[in-house]
């Protein structure tokens, strides 16, 4: 355990306070319009997206090579619907959820005509309405960054309780030049500490307590690049 700040502040994750800033963030139009061009504009964010839409890629074909179905997904939060043209490309129907009606606006707009998607529904991710085991694979993406630990083991029980499948999440971990970096000068006193990281051990607990199992981690760039996508399903 590191580096125990106060109370309020877990350790693998976000303050309360400032999660819940950041559930009243994305409720704004003008953020909500603005999304996509700050993320995903740019050349090095363009190229950002790609890896992280390769590496969902790789795991619902990882998924499907183990025999396991995937013809309906739950994409939560599904924000403007970044990860939609996926499950378009891949002939999945799917479902968008998220807190902010805003972001689900500019998806709408976007993917409201597409055929394969069959509904957008405005809800908190610890709270489904949807029935348990009623769709093949729950999509997380962008998401588990933002959330304190044990807000996170709530969120994790919901989406276990309603994939009949498996679950494909994205982790921020701390195997990167950069965290290692930051985090040896903050030893010689230099500069802050990085930002909680996972290991693959906090990892394993974090799914493990949760009644998930990995079963395949796809990281985006190795080195460079802080993000895993884990494929998992419940034990
Ligand atoms: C960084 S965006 C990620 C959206 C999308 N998955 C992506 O990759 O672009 C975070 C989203 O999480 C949503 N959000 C935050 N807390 C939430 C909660 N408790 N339940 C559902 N959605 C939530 C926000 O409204 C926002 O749209």
């Amino acid at each position: 355990m590191e580096n125990r700040v106060d109370l309020n502040k877990t350790v693998t994750g976000e303050t309360i306070e400032k999660y819940e800033k950041k559930k009243r963030h994305y409720q704004s139009d003008s953020v909500a319009s603005k999304y996509d061009d700050i993320r995903f504009t740019k050349r090095s964010h363009r190229l950002r997206n790609k890896r992280k839409l390769d590496a969902v890629q790789k795991a619902i074909s990882t998924a499907r090579d183990l025999g396991w179905e995937i013809k309906s997904v739950l994409d939560i939060p599904c924000g403007t619907g970044r990860m939609f043209p996926l499950f378009l490309n891949n002939k999945i129907t799917f479902n968008g959820a998220d807190l902010s009606g805003e972001m689900m606006k500019v998806a709408k707009k976007r993917f409201g005509q597409s055929g394969l998607m069959q509904g957008m529904v405005r809800c908190d991710a610890e709270n489904l309405p949807f029935k348990s085991k009623s769709i093949d694979s729950v999509v997380s993406i962008r998401f588990m960054f933002h959330i304190p630990e044990s807000v996170r083991h709530n969120i994790l029980r919901e989406m276990t309780r309603i994939s009949k499948s498996c679950l494909i999440i994205d982790y921020r971990h701390c195997y990167t030049l950069k965290y290692w970096i930051k985090k040896s000068l903050n030893t010689l006193g230099i500069g802050k500490p990085p930002s909680y990281r996972f290991s693959v051990k906090d990892l394993h607990n974090e799914l493990n307590s949760a009644g998930i199992t990995i079963v395949k981690v796809f990281p985006t760039l190795r080195l460079f690049s802080d993000k895993w996508v884990v494929l998992c399903k419940a034990k």
